[in-house]
């Protein structure tokens, strides 16, 4: 059997392989992203964590649809000071992290990335998209001018990777992703989920209590890859791909259009940890067959035409 090489490299952060978990998907303790990290994951990638801590959404927050699900979380977490005992445990075990941060202004998002800097975190990932919150709180995923502002301000402050983790529910997604490239990050992950809703008949209203969700899952892979085509078109730094990636044939298809690692969620839910594994035993295969060495290899072949 040939040697395979699956270690990448994304804007600077170096990585056993290419797989990780999506934000939000398991990513609320330590033990839960250390499980994610034994199932073969390259890294980990935290829930996103604010200054304080956010109770969320009252349920219903999630609700199976055709090809995916919505839901409307609404950032619950524990907030990163508490979280970042738990990044200095994951950093105890060896196990590289990717802390996913959001904040309402540029100062909470610098006091949040500092203080999961100095708990270890090896990466930043600033969630600007997520579509179940208020416009008060993170939602700056239609202004490339913030998106700017912010990146800027968060590098200038940790002397970490930056990821900017971009939204789908935009006009034109590249804007957002120059303006990542111009605020310095460092990689961009694409994307979050889709804005939908869904309706009860019965009840005659709708079923999640935030009323708009996000759509996760395969779905909304036609969508994530249009979106990478496009960014990696037009920007130099890396992109992480995400949406809708169950199978390594999925993970294949995001590599080959472009992204350098790939991060998976909603298949986390249905498929368990085990995912983990076959997608990267599948992704060697395919390597292997098609007569590849370097998963690098086929990054971006697609657009080879
Ligand atoms: C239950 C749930 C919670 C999520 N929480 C977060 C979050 O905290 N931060 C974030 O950036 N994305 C969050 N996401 C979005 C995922 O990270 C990912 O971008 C999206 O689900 C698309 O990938 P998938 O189709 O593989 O699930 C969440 C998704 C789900 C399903």
């Amino acid at each position: 059997m040939s040697q395979l090489n699956l270690a990448v490299e994304i804007g600077g952060l170096k990585l056993r392989n290419p797989v990780m978990n999506a934000a939000g998907v398991l990513g609320l303790s330590a033990n839960l992203l250390k499980r994610v990290y034994e199932a073969g994951a390259g890294c980990v990638v935290t829930k996103s964590l604010g200054l304080h801590p956010r109770r969320g959404h009252p349920n219903p927050t999630l609700v199976a649809v055709e090809g995916g699900i919505l839901n409307s979380m609404g950032l619950p977490n524990p907030g990163a000071s508490y979280f970042a005992n738990e990044v200095k445990r994951l950093k105890g075990m060896d196990i590289p992290v990717i802390a996913s941060i959001f904040g309402s202004s540029p100062e909470e998002f610098i006091e949040v990335a500092r203080i999961l800097a100095e708990s270890g975190a090896d990466a930043l990932e600033l969630n600007y998209s997520c579509p179940t919150v208020g416009r008060e709180r993170c939602l700056l995923d239609a202004d490339p001018e913030n998106i700017e502002r912010v990146t800027s301000a968060v590098k200038d402050a940790v002397d970490l990777p930056i990821f900017v983790k971009l939204s789908p529910n935009v006009g034109d997604i590249v804007e957002c992703a120059w303006a990542s490239e111009r605020g310095g990050a460092d990689a961009i992950t694409a994307v979050n989920t889709l804005k939908g809703l869904a309706i009860d008949a019965e009840l005659r209203r709708p079923i999640l209590s935030n009323i708009m969700g996000g759509l996760s899952g395969p779905a909304l892979k036609p969508v994530a890859l249009r979106c990478i085509w496009e960014i990696t078109e037009e920007v130099e730094i890396p992109v992480i791909g995400c949406g809708g990636i169950s199978t390594w044939r999925d993970a294949v298809e995001f590599l080959l259009c472009g992204a350098n690692a790939i991060q998976i969620g909603t298949a986390i839910m249905y498929r368990g940890l085990e995912v983990f594994w076959e997608i990267l035993e599948g992704v060697k295969g395919y390597l292997e067959v098609n007569g590849f060495t370097d998963v690098n290899e086929i990054v971006g072949l697609a657009h080879e035409t």
